[in-house]
């Protein structure tokens, strides 16, 4: 199949782009490199040997983006590209908008214009909000609490109504959990611009000396050992989740929503401990207040995307702080 990427310069992109064009698709990245490099794209090409398509473009060009789905003669579409930051969600809302929710619009616009309706949508777990009861399903109620949450809430109904408008789009929200680790070849992984937010990037700044400590949010949650539990999952799992919901969309129209987890939770001491442990490093840190926003604990319950997407989660979490070890040792040579 011909697939195009956009924001497949990014962490989940390019693993995902990797996994497509290993298994024989004809990948197409389209990318306005607002979060990304342009080495990404040599480094996938490197691992899999095989050639990947480029075109650097955002998606609200929905000219261009026309364009590219023509001339790639593309078949379907994973939509990954967005802006991802929960708390910067809250202090430029509009720029979030624009981008996340106007740029799903402009993609829609183009593949409506050369007659592709095979989408798959990068959704959050975060769609969800506080929990009524845990594992949270795809029947949970949605409550987002933040402008990301909202954004990506807003999509899905976009494309529930547009599956309804025009029966043959074939659609997948995947609502993706925590994800974690890298490639098993260690060259490619999380590459965050400037501060981050997530645990296991800050992990990886505290090991490459460029943190000097790890900030544990809180030891007091209702959890076995205080600190706050979740459901991470490795990308190349990920990965995997978007070629499965790709082969079974063909012959499935509608708009379908499926939980990308897999439906184990652990604590941040869990994961430090394991990081540790595939490290033989020693991370220092300390606890400190609550982060404004973090719940106890959230996990999926994933047997939807099992039943109809044949697709579960098979990497460990010793999979995860391995992978991400060799990523994390590798970016420090770079
Ligand atoms: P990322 O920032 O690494 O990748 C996103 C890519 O999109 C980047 O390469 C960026 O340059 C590109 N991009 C952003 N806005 C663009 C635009 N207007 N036009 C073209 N390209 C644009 O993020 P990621 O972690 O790979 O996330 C990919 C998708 O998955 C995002 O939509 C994100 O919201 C969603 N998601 C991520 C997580 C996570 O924890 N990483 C969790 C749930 C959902
Ligand atoms: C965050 C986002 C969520 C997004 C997810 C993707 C928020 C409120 N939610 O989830 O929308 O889908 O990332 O991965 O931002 N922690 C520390 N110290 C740190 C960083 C994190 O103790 O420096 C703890 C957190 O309190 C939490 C756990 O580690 O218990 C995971 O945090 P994080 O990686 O930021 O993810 P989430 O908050 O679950």
């Amino acid at each position: 199949m011909n697939i195009l990427l956009t924001g497949g310069m990014g962490y989940i992109g390019s693993h995902t782009a990797l996994l497509l064009a290993n298994a024989g698709h004809q990948v197409h990245i389209y990318d306005n490199l607002c979060n990304s490099n342009i080495g990404t794209l040599d480094r996938v090409q490197k691992i899999c040997s095989k050639s990947i398509g480029f075109s650097e473009g955002d998606v609200r060009d929905t000219e261009k983006l026309t364009k590219v789905l023509r001339d790639a003669k593309i078949e379907a579409v994973i939509h990954l590209a967005g802006l991802k930051a929960v708390g910067e969600s809250s202090q430029k809302p509009i720029e979030y908008y624009a981008n996340n929710v106007q740029g799903s619009i402009s993609l829609i616009q183009a593949m409506q214009m050369v007659g592709i309706k095979t989408l798959v949508f990068s959704s959050s777990a975060t769609v969800y909000g506080d929990p009524v009861y845990l594992p949270y399903d795809e029947d949970h109620p949605t409550s987002p609490t933040n402008p990301y949450g909202r954004n990506k809430l807003q999509v899905e109904e976009i494309l529930r109504d547009l599956s309804v408008s025009d029966k043959e789009w074939q659609i997948a929200c995947l609502r993706y959990f925590n994800p974690v680790g890298a490639h098993e070849s260690g060259l490619i992984g999380e590459d965050p611009n400037g501060i981050p937010n997530n645990l296991m990037p800050v992990i990886g700044q505290v090991v490459n000396g460029k943190l000097p400590l790890l900030n544990i949010f809180g030891d007091d949650y209702d959890t076995p050992d205080g600190t706050g539990k979740r459901d991470y999952i490795h990308v190349m799992d990920l990965a995997e989740g978007h070629l499965a919901a790709l082969i079974w969309l063909q012959g499935n129209p509608g708009c379908h929503t499926f939980n990308l987890g897999s439906g184990d939770s652990y604590s941040v001491l869990d994961l430090l401990h394991h990081f540790e442990k595939a490290s033989g490093q020693k991370i220092p840190y300390q606890i400190v207040e609550r982060r404004p926003g973090d719940l106890p604990e959230y996990y999926a319950k994933a047997d939807k995307a099992e039943k109809f997407l044949g697709w579960k989660t098979k990497r460990k979490l010793s999979d995860i702080c391995n992978s991400s070890w060799l990523w994390i040792k590798n970016s420090r040579k770079s």
